[in-house]
């Protein structure tokens, strides 16, 4: 049978991630060091805690906890949301919020209920590649704004909007990761975040605040009110906001919380339904005692020290290894750290000389919507030893240094 033809228009364009192929990659190579996923340090995982809460749920027999729930979320777990989004800054009615199975599943939810083919989504340059994914998947034309040091372009933002306007364009919404961005981990200033709800407010744009990193800021550099999430001033009901449980307590709960005005939610609950009925009662039960036994509070300080050992670690053997040949900014929380090469290097050529040097990580241009970014590379030190760190990054040297001398000195012109 020739099921090319079966393909939708959807179907046929779909492409697997880079992230994902890299997976591969390291699943076939059990020696190599993989500083691609974003995958949490399963070290990290509370296991007794989860061994106590899953006994004690099943021994219980209680019947929600195996049965279907409501689409909505488990309704307890969506009061103890509540009182954690009030924690940080964000006012939230039970009627705005929706438990959903990761975030991805609400940038999915987003990009079906509120586009149509051909309808603009802003993005930064770069963005994270599921969102851009899920956008791509409704046919949305995604436009690219740049980045500054603390966080999107807003001289460029504006300007891309006037100019889409002009040609009739209608603008949707603006996507965004302002706490310690997937990839470059980037922190979008106060400053700006506020400049950011008074232009949605102007342009009559929606926000889509993507919020997975906030709780893992690194308290060297930086403290909890520089992550007040957008969503907390939103007094013009702008934006969408969702946060997940992925990062801080484990991304096997998918378990993850969107919160929008409530005519939004309404729709986005709607949708759900079409998509999963409900996300696992089962998984919002572990995610619910852990809150109420206070194993995420316990969790975080650990996460965000251990993370910020992991990101000075990586900085520190980058320094040593490749520090003439390239550029970063020291990431204040999360899991990334992006890389900046001499223009002549392509990323995704150098993959192959990572990997005879047993290491891989995300060529960079994945997460441009523009086709620019080859010379850029996203580490993550999220999931791998500080041992292991230390080899990979002397190893990506290596296959810099390696692709650098095979450029000639014509790599390093525009530098
Ligand atoms: C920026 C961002 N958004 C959303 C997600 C999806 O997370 P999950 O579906 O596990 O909640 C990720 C995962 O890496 C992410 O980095």
């Amino acid at each position: 049978m020739n099921y090319d033809a079966l393909f939708s228009s959807v179907g046929q364009g779909l492409q697997q991630s880079a992230i994902r192929q890299m997976g591969t990659v390291a699943a076939q190579n059990p020696n190599l060091i993989s500083l691609a996923p974003g995958y949490p340090d399963p070290g990290t995982f509370a296991w007794d805690a989860y061994l106590e809460i899953t006994e004690a749920l099943l021994t219980q027999r209680g019947r929600a906890t195996l049965q279907y729930g409501p689409t909505q979320g488990h309704p307890p777990l969506v009061a103890a949301c509540v009182d954690l989004l009030r924690e940080r800054g964000i006012a939230a009615t039970p009627q705005e919020l929706l438990i959903t199975t990761g975030s991805q599943q609400g940038l999915d939810l987003v990009a079906r209920v509120l586009l149509d083919p051909g309808d603009v989504v802003l993005v930064e340059l770069p963005s994270y590649t599921g969102a851009i994914a899920a956008f791509k998947n409704v046919q949305a034309s995604l436009v690219g704004i740049p980045q500054q040091a603390d966080g999107i372009d807003l001289e460029a933002l504006d300007d891309t909007y006037r100019r889409l306007a002009h040609d009739g364009r209608r603008v949707k919404f603006l996507y965004l990761v302002p706490n310690f961005q997937n990839p470059t981990g980037l922190l979008v200033s106060l400053a700006k975040r506020r400049a950011l709800l008074e232009w949605a407010s102007r342009r009559d744009v929606l926000l889509v605040e993507d919020d997975p990193y906030g709780a893992l800021y690194f308290e060297d550099t930086t403290t909890a009110a520089e992550t007040r999430p957008i969503k907390a001033d939103d007094t013009g009901q702008r934006v969408i906001y969702l946060t997940s449980f992925s990062k801080t307590l484990s991304p096997a709960f998918r378990t993850a919380i969107m919160v929008a005005p409530p005519a939004l939610a309404d729709r986005f609950e709607i949708g759900k339904q079409a998509a999963d009925l409900c996300t696992s009662n089962f998984d919002q039960a572990i995610v619910l005692e852990a809150i109420n036994r206070g194993v995420l509070a316990r969790q975080l300080p650990l996460l965000r020290q251990h993370y910020q050992r992991n990101r000075t670690v990586m900085e520190s053997a980058l320094r040593a290894s490749l520090g003439e040949a390239a550029t970063w900014v020291t990431p204040r929380g999360g899991f990334f750290l992006w890389v900046s090469l001499p223009d002549a290097v392509d990323t995704h050529r150098m993959i192959a000389r990572a990997v005879a040097q047993g290491v891989i990580y995300v060529a960079g241009g994945a997460f441009f919507v523009d086709g620019t970014g080859a010379n850029t590379l996203r580490l993550s030190f999220s999931l791998a030893t500080p041992e292991k760190i230390v080899e990979g990054v002397t190893r990506v040297a290596a296959a810099v240094k390696e692709e650098l001398a095979a450029l000639g000195a014509a790599a390093l012109v525009g530098r």
